[in-house]
């Protein structure tokens, strides 16, 4: 359903009952990513899923779009569903860059963490040079570029043999991003602040997910993340790369769903 933040249209989904999970898709994929947690984890759970601003069917709006502005979107989400009391927020990668945001600005709204294939860190210059060259390219020719790049490295190399309809329908999620989704979002990335800091002021209980074979963030980000949140553990998911929760949803969805109920 569509629902309206301000001047933004978001299209969200909100399935079964209990204590609330908010899952924060990554960069450039959309809602649907969560497709085999929104099934699983709804029979126990209520669900709630966001395609942020200019990805899936939520149109795009100016950017940059802010780490800061996207978790004041889910923020949005959440109050006008209606949620009461705090949150289970579930970030995978960008999606927990926007956690860290959301947790650093709404404390009293977060009653645990996962960050999934995610880290703390900002940005390095090597990074940042990176995403200009991405935002020239997507500037110049659109989506296909950024996309062409992203789809060989978003999965376990074995992934790509195993698992051919997995790839095009990771494929098709991505063709869902709009241009200006795909810059704004890029140029947010490149500019969010390190939340380094932030990992030792997290009290809440928090679940760390890392695909043992991500091509895009190191296991050592999920280990820093891991050392500096007391009240962390950390599940390595062999066989996944940056998409545990798609490679290995039965994993993922176990791990997920202890994690939940030991709240
Ligand atoms: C993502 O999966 O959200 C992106 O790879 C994150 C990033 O580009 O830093």
């Amino acid at each position: 359903m569509i629902i309206q933040i301000g001047n933004t249209q978001l299209n969200v989904e909100d399935h079964g009952s209990g204590s609330p999970l908010l899952l924060i898709h990554g960069f450039p994929l959309n809602l649907e990513m969560w497709r085999p947690q929104i099934e699983v984890l709804s029979r126990n759970n209520r669900i709630i899923a966001v395609d942020l601003r200019g990805h899936g069917q939520s149109p795009p709006t100016p950017g940059p779009y802010s780490m800061d502005l996207l978790a004041d979107d889910c923020a949005a989400v959440l109050e006008t569903l209606g949620v009461q009391g705090p949150a289970v927020i579930c970030g995978l990668s960008m999606g927990g860059y926007i956690s860290f945001a959301f947790y650093l600005r709404f404390p009293h709204l977060v009653s645990g963490l996962i960050l999934a294939a995610t880290r703390a860190g900002a940005d390095t210059d090597q990074a940042r040079a990176k995403r200009e060259k991405a935002i020239a390219e997507t500037e110049l020719k659109g989506t296909q570029p950024v996309l062409d790049n992203m789809l060989p490295i978003l999965m376990a190399p074995a992934t790509y043999q195993e698992k051919p309809e997995l790839v095009q329908s990771v494929d098709q999620i991505l063709s869902k991003t709009s241009a200006k989704g795909v810059l704004s979002a890029l140029q947010g990335m490149k500019a969010r602040p390190d939340s380094t800091e932030t990992l030792g002021q997290i009290t809440v209980p928090t679940l760390i997910i890392h695909g043992l074979e991500d091509q895009i963030i190191s296991l050592d980000e999920s280990r820093i993340m891991h050392a500096g949140i007391q009240n962390s553990q950390l599940e390595i998911i062999p066989d996944a790369g940056h998409l545990p929760n798609l490679e290995q949803p039965n994993i993922f969805n176990r791990s997920v769903a202890s994690f939940l109920i030991a709240l």
